[in-house]
């Protein structure tokens, strides 16, 4: 199965899914291709190293969000895509491309979902004054962190934690959970109904 990646930042989930089910033979999943909106995302580079197509797309260029959008569909059905995976993707994809998509875009999302939504997920986390929060992989549906769970771990919030600290415990986790995930999609495992998810294993 041909994945794409959409990825902002730093790329660390990108790269355990590099090494956990790209690099691995007897898995059936290819990152066809990487798709960053920011030109210095270290994301690129990864994908550079391990011979991925690195694409970079100036959102600047286009005229609205959803022909940027249109753009980045154009790409991923160029490299054969069947799944599109989130990984630290900063932008929202807009309602038409989510439509075409529709679960068969997965995002990961550093909090136990309903709980903390939004880009400072660990921070708010920390603030509120939680003991567990943790990591969710769902679908993606036109709201912001509201589509339907497909995995969640927990992960504990020590007294002394900052956000940095508990980031890198939530990092763990994901870095586990995400090809997990991606490796029972592929094997066509998961099904949604509704809000729904179901994972035979
Ligand atoms: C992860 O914590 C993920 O949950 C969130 O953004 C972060 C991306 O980290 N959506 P990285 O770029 O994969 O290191």
């Amino acid at each position: 199965m041909k994945i794409g990646v959409l990825a902002s930042g730093s790329g660390t989930n990108l790269q355990a899914i590099i090494d956990k089910l790209h690099r691995d033979e007897n898995v059936n999943v290819q990152i066809a291709v990487v798709i960053s909106d920011n030109e210095h995302a270290y994301a690129l580079e990864r994908a550079r190293k391990a011979g991925i197509p690195a694409v970079f797309i100036d959102m600047s260029k286009y005229p609205s969000r959803e022909e940027f959008d249109e753009e980045i569909d154009k790409v991923l059905r160029e490299y054969e895509v069947e799944l599109v995976v989130l990984a630290g993707y900063m932008k929202v994809l807009q309602p038409p491309f989510v439509r075409k998509w529709r679960n068969r875009i997965m995002n990961i999302h550093p909090a136990l979902l309903p709980s903390f939504p939004g880009t400072h997920a660990v921070r708010d986390a920390l603030r509120y004054g939680v003991k567990i929060t943790g990591v969710t992989i769902h679908f993606v549906d036109e709201g912001v962190d509201t589509g339907p769970i497909i995995a969640q771990v927990p992960v504990p919030v020590y007294d002394d934690d900052t956000e940095e600290t508990l980031h890198n415990r939530i990092h763990v986790e994901e870095h586990k959970l995400y090809p997990e995930v991606i490796k029972l999609y592929a094997e066509g495992r998961i099904s949604v109904r509704g809000r729904k998810v179901r994972i035979r294993r």
